[in-house]
């Protein structure tokens, strides 16, 4: 039976920051002129309501995040789905001190690299798949989504297939914010104010097995109906102006989505079919979220272009990148020199970065972090299944390993989300000390892989007690 949480979890004030301590210009500034500060920062996803109660972190610790106002949170979104490791791991702080010692940074451009760039590389190579030994670094997930597009079209171009230029990705999918990364994104809200969606990119249905809102023919499945989408968009654009098909293995900021049996079978398949490079967006499922080292193991996809950020430094350093197939390898290391792959960003391999990204991959195998990440999410899983049963406004318990989430909805019958419920819940949980993630009718956890039993369960308890106070 669940405990309530409320008198463990409420209202703790922070430990000491020796941190704090020690710097003065931070000494200068209480809680309220920091808040008064950050009134000078345009924030990522930004309305000037949000910014007011923002909070404003110091310290972390494992799963906890401490505020300047004095508050201990239990981060159940590992920050943005990346904290992999936790916070506070002072190994890897000790790695980039060394390395900036060394050289925190040079030009990666060719003719130029550095050690910890080569190592990761080395290291990467044949990680993912076999037949993937080639990375290109970036600082992240948007910069890796442009790295993938614009490759895929190289690829297509130095085959004299110069047509093939269009991206096909998913609604509700999310990859980022770049122009590009934007237009890929399966949001509207995210395109509206922004110009729209740039020409040459498409967005078909997600496979979502609870709410799919497409045309199911006579003994269709989700899967069945939402890959047929895709071959009709194919054939609509015309396979010779197709360049690639981009998905997260699981949607994450799309609300945890996870895609109808069979999907992936029927999309590579497609793909092959209209010779269509599939590229899997690993920013989020990558490096141990799911439970396996990358989302594309647990459903046996094989893409041609694998893109990777977050988990990668676990958030210690801004670091992403693609790795393609040795084909791909292939027809880029055979372009004529006047040709060259003509891309690439200042901190591409940037040392300090790469040598976190090194030490942050042994710290995952050598803590057992995958295996945590299954025996947690399993339990956390078991959590939230017993908040569906307890509550008959939230649905649709799902997850794989420490990436989960649930439905606030009207009632089981209709499955009608509610938004503005979620929100509620997740602002009641913040109250009381437990960071969760709202994201339409969907609130999402994604906490550090190195979440304890008893962490997950202050989880469930909390998000009970939040309920009940928000829906009542
Ligand atoms: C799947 C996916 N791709 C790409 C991105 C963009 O990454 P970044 O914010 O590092 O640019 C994100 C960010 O959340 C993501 O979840």
């Amino acid at each position: 039976m669940r405990q309530s949480n409320l008198s463990a979890n409420c209202g703790m004030l922070c430990d000491t920051i020796e941190a704090r301590k020690e710097r003065p210009e931070m000494n200068a500034h209480t809680h309220a002129t920091l808040i008064e500060q950050d009134r000078q920062q345009l924030h990522p996803m930004y309305h000037p309501s949000r910014t007011e109660n923002a909070v404003m972190v110091e310290k972390g610790d494992g799963v906890w995040l401490y505020t300047t106002d004095g508050r201990k949170i239990l981060d159940s979104m590992a920050s943005l789905w990346n904290v992999n490791i936790g916070y506070g791991n002072h190994e890897l702080a000790q790695v980039a001190y060394e390395q900036m010692l060394d050289i925190a940074y040079s030009s990666g451009f060719a003719g130029m690299t550095n050690p910890p760039s080569a190592a990761l590389a080395d290291k990467l190579a044949g990680f993912f798949r076999p037949n993937m030994n080639f990375t290109n670094f970036t600082s992240g997930g948007s910069e890796s989504s442009d790295t993938s597009f614009k490759t895929a079209r190289f690829y297509w171009y130095q085959l004299g297939k110069v047509k093939k230029t269009k991206i096909i990705s998913r609604l509700t999918g999310y990859h980022g914010m770049t122009l590009a990364a934007t237009s890929a994104t399966g949001m509207s809200k995210f395109h509206t104010m922004f110009g729209g969606v740039m020409p040459g990119f498409i967005h078909v249905r997600n496979p979502n097995p609870y709410r799919y809102e497409g045309e199911l023919r006579d003994g269709e499945t989700v899967a069945g109906a939402a890959a047929r989408e895709l071959e009709e968009a194919i054939l609509r654009e015309g396979p010779d102006t197709v360049a690639a098909f981009i998905s997260e293995p699981i949607q994450g900021a799309g609300g945890v989505m996870i895609a109808d049996e069979g999907y992936y079978d029927l999309v590579a398949a497609i793909c092959k079919k209209y010779e269509v490079l599939f590229i899997a967006d690993e920013v989020i499922c990558g490096f141990g979220r799911t439970g396996n080292w990358f989302g594309c193991d647990a459903y046996g996809i094989n893409p041609d272009i694998m893109q990777f950020a977050k988990g990668v430094t676990s958030g210690y350093m801004p670091l992403g990148g693609i790795q393609v197939t040795d084909e791909i390898r292939d027809v880029i290391n055979g372009a004529p020199d006047d040709q060259s792959w003509m891309h690439g960003y200042t901190y591409s391999g940037h040392a300090a970065a790469c040598a976190v990204g090194i030490a942050n991959i042994d710290i995952i195998k050598r803590d057992g972090l995958l295996e945590n990440s299954r025996v947690m999410g399993q339990r956390l899983l078991e959590g939230l299944g017993a908040l569906v049963d307890e509550f008959p406004n939230i649905d649709n318990a799902r997850g794989l390993g420490l990436m989960a989430g649930i439905d606030v909805v009207q009632s089981k019958e209709s499955r009608a989300g509610d938004p503005d419920t979620a929100e509620k819940i997740s602002a009641a949980a913040l109250e009381m000390g437990l960071r969760a993630r709202p994201i339409g009718p969907a609130i999402a956890f994604a906490p550090p892989l190195c979440i304890t039993a008893d962490e997950v369960d202050i989880i469930i308890n909390t998000m009970g007690d939040a309920i009940t106070r928000a829906s009542g």
